[in-house]
């Protein structure tokens, strides 16, 4: 069994508003993109690719570098999952790794826990409990309150059996892979990850991630003259 890294980056993240494509915006002063490559580094893959917004693949290659090839994307995230697997072309029997681009804080813990999990079952993928108490509306008013105990929002790494991702991905496209699993009747594993897998979308989630980036990235060292620190 070899394992495949597929990164849909394509989006243009109309949400966000930005003027760059969202897996190319500034987080503490490196590409959003940069974060997201690096909880992979770690981890054994046979082969990646890199899904990047068409025209725009060269600046994408010089942020990824020569670890990942980088692929010219769809115009839906479901058309990019498909031009990687088709670039990647695992084994039937290799496990493919589906991370967005947009959710750079993942860890290489949580990967592990999702990739463990696929192994077992063939499908597996990466959730977040919900912390409010979560309301049906009709745009104006309150219809309901949901159970938030049999909630959970879906994120990434959604890790499958190759042979078992072909069968779901004849399924009508969905937002993500798991939900076409769901529609073939593939049973998919939940593996509870922390809120910080979440999804860059909107713009104050740009300035949590910018917090969060700050944290992780080491200071550069302050440069101090050698005569102002005697001096003092
Ligand atoms: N994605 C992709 N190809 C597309 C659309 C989306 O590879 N044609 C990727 C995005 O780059 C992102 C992931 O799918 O990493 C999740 O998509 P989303 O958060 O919706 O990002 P965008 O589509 O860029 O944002 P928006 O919907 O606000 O435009
Ligand atoms: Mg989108």
């Amino acid at each position: 069994m070899s394992l495949h890294l597929l990164i849909p980056a394509a989006g243009e993240g109309a949400r966000l508003g930005s003027d760059l494509p969202k897996a190319l915006v500034p987080l503490a002063g490196r590409p959003l993109l940069s974060f997201t490559v690096s909880a992979f580094e770690s981890i054994p893959f046979l082969r990646s690719v890199v899904l990047a917004r068409p025209g725009r693949e060269a600046a994408f290659s010089s942020v990824v570098g020569r670890r990942h090839p980088v692929r010219t994307g769809g115009s839906t995230r479901a058309e990019s999952v498909a031009l990687g697997i088709a670039a990647l072309d695992p084994g039937p029997r290799d496990l493919v790794v589906i991370h967005d681009a947009a959710r750079p804080f993942v860890t290489a813990e949580e990967i592990g826990r999702v990739i463990d999990a696929a192994d077992q079952c063939g499908a597996a993928i990466a959730v977040i409990p919900v912390a409010d108490t979560l309301k049906q509306w009709d745009g104006e008013w309150i219809l309901g309150t949901l159970d938030r105990e049999r909630i959970v929002a879906a994120a990434t790494p959604q890790v499958f059996r190759a042979e078992v991702l072909r069968r779901a991905l004849e399924a009508p496209p969905g937002t993500d892979e798991a939900a076409r699993c769901e529609a073939a009747g593939i049973q998919v594993a939940a593996v509870p990850v922390s809120r910080l897998a979440f999804k860059i979308t909107y713009p104050e989630d740009l300035a949590i991630a910018e917090a969060i980036a700050r944290n992780l990235t080491p200071l550069p060292p302050l440069h101090v003259e050698r005569g102002n620190v005697e001096d003092r």
